[in-house]
């Protein structure tokens, strides 16, 4: 199982326990790998990835993974204090990342964070839009304008403007992968959930138009469609109680809610040039769930 407190910033040199200083200032191994953990370092190994909603949950989890690949990392959250705890971690481990303040709802402040991105990184190359709501559960005759309001704004909008400014970071480089936070409800219905529901399935038609309109200028566009995940907003559901969250898994082939870094690291995968030649996908990570 991966660490996800530790980060390695360089490539992988031995396994010593005690760690090795570079002259060039690179650290390595602060502990004894797996196999697995060997295989995974430097994908994105002197790259500048951002990610909203850094501050918990698959975003934080997302920002660690980036940066134990070696990318400096910018950590874009609403909240000030969770995004300065994922930069804290980050740093702590020998990587490199900045915190920057962000409704990703709105567009000054996503202007100011591309642009502070670039001030401190010279570039954009990766950035993974995963800072979302669920809103209330309520029947749609029941639900609250307001409300849908939001989740509109935040899931829909938000990553609309900050493909916006991305792609503007971007089009400098005439390079860059964006990957956007869909859902297993991307492309099923789920009952009192419909602006959440509405908003992720639009998540995909942004990712499409996009991964068509900048192909050919060298960006690529991606989804990465979770089902449920072990973080703040599953336990918001179910009041923190294991049990539901387990009884939620009913229906699902693979019996066990997913973790958090599981995305992460499917997120990094998509991130990587290792999916060179992937373009509009939305990536299912749902056990199998959507294709009974
Ligand atoms: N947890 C799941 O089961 C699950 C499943 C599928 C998809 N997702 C999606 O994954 C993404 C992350 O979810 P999570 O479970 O990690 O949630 P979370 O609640 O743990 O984290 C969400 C983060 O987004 C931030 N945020 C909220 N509104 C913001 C705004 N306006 N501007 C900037 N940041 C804002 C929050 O402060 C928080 O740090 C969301 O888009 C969610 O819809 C989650």
């Amino acid at each position: 199982m991966i660490d996800n407190e530790i980060i390695v910033q360089g490539c992988p040199q031995n396994n010593s326990k005690s760690g090795v200083s570079h002259p060039n200032g690179i650290r390595t191994f602060h502990r004894t790998f797996s196999p697995t953990e060997l295989t995974m370092s430097c994908r994105l190994k002197d790259k500048v990835a951002m990610v909203t909603g850094a501050g918990s949950g698959i975003g934080r989890a997302t920002a660690l993974a980036y940066a134990r690949e070696g990318a400096k990392v910018v950590v874009a959250d609403i909240n000030s204090p969770s995004a300065q705890e994922t930069v804290n971690r980050i740093q702590g481990a020998g990587g490199a990342a900045i915190g920057v303040r962000c409704d990703v709802t709105n567009a000054q402040d996503v202007r100011a964070l591309i642009d502070h991105t670039l001030d401190a990184f010279g570039r954009l190359d990766c950035a993974y839009n995963n800072a979302g709501i669920e809103g209330p559960m309520f029947s749609i005759d029941a639900y609250d304008e307001d409300a849908f309001d939001q989740v509109i704004a935040v899931n829909l909008k938000g990553i609309w403007l900050c493909m916006k400014h991305e792609v503007r970071a971007m089009l400098q480089s005439g390079r860059g992968v964006v990957v956007n936070a869909g859902s297993v409800v991307s492309t099923l219905g789920q009952p009192k959930m419909a602006a959440y529901v509405a908003s992720k399935h639009a998540v995909l038609g942004l990712t499409r138009s996009a991964a068509l309109e900048y192909a050919d200028r060298g960006l690529r566009f991606n989804a990465v469609c979770p089902a449920i995940v072990a973080t703040p907003m599953l336990d918001r559901f179910t009041g923190g109680d294991e049990k539901i969250a387990q009884s939620l898994t009913i229906n699902y082939p693979i019996k066990r809610i997913l973790r958090a870094e599981e995305v992460a690291e499917a997120v990094v995968w998509l991130s990587s040039d290792a999916t060179s030649y992937l373009n509009g996908h939305a990536l299912m990570l749902d056990g199998g769930f959507s294709i009974q």
